[in-house]
């Protein structure tokens, strides 16, 4: 497995989504710690959770605990495996998501993370989301105040701007190591994050990098180009959009969500395939 960089950590070129295993549709928990012991077995190091991946409001951290649990559970190694979690997101259980970026939520809800992981500290933390009713310095002050008191290892964001990022990189004194937003062959439009991060040295990590749960299984039908490259090297369409992504930047870090283990293992092996300058750019043209 091609390894990447994030922060001070070196972790697998690509990573597990957890939200498939936790939200609607989800597995029974046996198929899930089958699905994370696959990826792990695969080489995966970066597993991408979040507090609010749960179904009832009752259950919040259901996907933390869940990975908690595979990784205990797991014959190997698992001291290499960066978990990247969340906080800022809310499940009241009606199937809506909500927002509290307050200093206040975040403190707290990061307690509740750490422990639910059973970590002396977090190994990445990110800000979920700005939310419109606090100051955006103010959320991302309360990742630098947990940063600073050891609570959390690395700090991180999603679902900013290129001026967030700058902003974001300001307050925690440059230590901003990953943004984590929306990329995919139908969902482009974070190219200009995608930018700033590479000259910044900043890991991006796209999120949704299929097309997102629904629409993952039918990406070589949505996008014929896909479908194209990866019959020529007898792939998966899933597996050539994952390798397109890395051949964009170094610091681009897919994280594909799975709730079976076929799924990670066919996304897994993306970092072994090659893809030539004219299917690049073939992919790249393609809306
Ligand atoms: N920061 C944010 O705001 C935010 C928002 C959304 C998601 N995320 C994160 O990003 C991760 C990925 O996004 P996502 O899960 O929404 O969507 P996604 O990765 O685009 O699609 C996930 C689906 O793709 C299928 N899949 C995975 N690899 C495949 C392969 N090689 N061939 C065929 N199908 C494959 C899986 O099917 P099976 O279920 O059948 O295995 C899974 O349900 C999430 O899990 C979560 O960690 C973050």
């Amino acid at each position: 497995m091609q390894l990447r960089r994030i922060g001070d950590s070196q972790v697998s070129s690509i990573g597990l989504g957890g939200m498939p295993m936790s939200i609607e549709g989800r597995p029974d928990e046996a198929r899930s710690v089958a699905t994370i012991h696959a990826a792990l077995d695969a080489g995966v190091t970066l597993i991408d959770t979040a507090d609010a991946y749960h179904l009832y409001a009752d259950e919040v951290g259901h996907n933390e605990s869940l990975i908690a649990k595979a990784l205990a559970t797991y014959g190997g190694d698992t001291s290499e495996v960066l978990v990247a979690t969340k906080g800022g997101h809310l499940r009241p259980g009606d199937g809506s998501w909500t927002q509290d970026g307050s200093p206040a939520y975040l403190k707290s809800a990061c307690e509740a993370s750490l422990k639910r992981l059973g970590a002396e500290a977090i190994g990445l933390y990110q800000f979920h989301r700005p939310d419109p009713k606090v100051p955006y310095a103010d959320s991302v002050g309360a990742i630098r105040d947990l940063l600073d008191e050891g609570k959390i290892r690395m700090a991180g964001i999603s679902n900013a701007n290129p001026d967030q990022i700058r902003e974001a990189n300001d307050i925690l004194g440059g230590r901003l190591v990953s943004v984590q937003n929306q990329f995919s062959p139908a969902f482009r439009s974070s190219e200009p994050e995608l930018q700033v991060c590479d000259q910044l040295g900043i890991a991006f990590l796209p999120w949704s990098p299929l097309g997102g749960i629904s629409n993952a299984g039918d990406l070589g039908s949505r996008h014929a180009a896909f479908a194209t490259v990866a019959q020529a090297h007898g792939v998966s369409p899933q597996r050539v959009c994952l390798a397109w992504m890395l051949a964009k930047s170094p610091v681009v870090i897919p994280i594909p969500g799975a709730s079976r283990p076929e799924s990670i293992r066919d996304s897994a092996a993306a970092t072994e395939l090659v893809l030539s300058a004219e299917e690049i750019a073939s992919l790249d043209a393609t809306s």
